[in-house]
């Protein structure tokens, strides 16, 4: 049987109704978009890039007491069941360990070059008209109000300071969204990048020009 339709058929069906950002539309886009980078990076394993952007979500630490874990022995478990090579899950496994965002002070340097595809493939879901839309969902989500000037942006030097953030949404744009352009790993992620960052930061300034009458 091939594996990746069988993880894409096991992941789409697993998140079902998850209302939280991490849907399988976003699973869906990730593993796209790294099928696509992939395709532009020909020293990548395409079947292992795939794998790590279908399950790089699976467990993901926010949801499992903060976990780290979680992810990739829920990952390890799905490809056993599956009969994969023990080269194979750790390969996975690796990639799940190493995308996820833990604050714009705190390094997550990855160890392949397919978990660098898989975490630029997660970060560009983050940017971006996909991105704007899920900045704000997110906000509403968890109640947090659009903007407030008086709330200033802060560098999160920690990974428990990211995580107890409870600033508005527009904070969330200097907190993360604008920096991810340069924190992507790979050339065919960056080309990718540009446009979504420019239509970004045209976002943000005509939303401030709007906040205050200008616009
Ligand atoms: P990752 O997939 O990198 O772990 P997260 O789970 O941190 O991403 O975030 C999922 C989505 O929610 C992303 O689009 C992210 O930008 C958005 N998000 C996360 N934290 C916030 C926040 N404090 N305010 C607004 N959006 C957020
Ligand atoms: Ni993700």
């Amino acid at each position: 049987m091939d594996l990746i339709p069988a993880t894409a058929a096991f992941i789409e069906q697993k998140f079902a109704d998850e209302g939280s950002g991490h849907d399988w539309a976003h699973i869906r886009r990730v593993w796209l978009m790294a099928r696509r980078l992939a395709a532009n990076s020909p020293a990548a394993n395409a079947e292992i890039t795939e794998l790590g952007a279908l399950l790089h979500d699976i467990a993901d630490w926010k949801f499992h007491g903060g976990d780290y874990e979680a992810g990739p022995r829920a990952a390890r478990g799905w490809l056993q069941s599956q009969h994969a090579s023990e080269e194979l899950i750790t390969r996975v496994e690796t990639i799940i360990r190493e995308v996820s965002f833990k604050g714009l002070g705190v390094e997550t340097p990855v160890s392949s070059l397919e978990a660098a595809l898989v975490q630029d493939a997660d970060r560009l879901d983050a940017i971006g008209a996909i991105g704007i839309a899920r900045a704000f969902a997110y906000g509403g989500h968890k109640g947090r109000a659009l903007h407030d000037p008086a709330v200033r942006p802060v560098v999160h030097e920690s990974f428990a300071s990211y995580q107890k953030n409870t600033a508005p949404t527009l904070n969330h744009f200097y907190e993360k969204l604008l920096h991810l352009k340069d924190r992507l790993q790979t050339p065919a992620a960056r080309a990718v990048a540009e446009e979504r960052h420019a239509y970004m930061e045209a976002f943000v300034a005509r939303f401030l020009a709007e906040w205050e009458g200008q616009a």
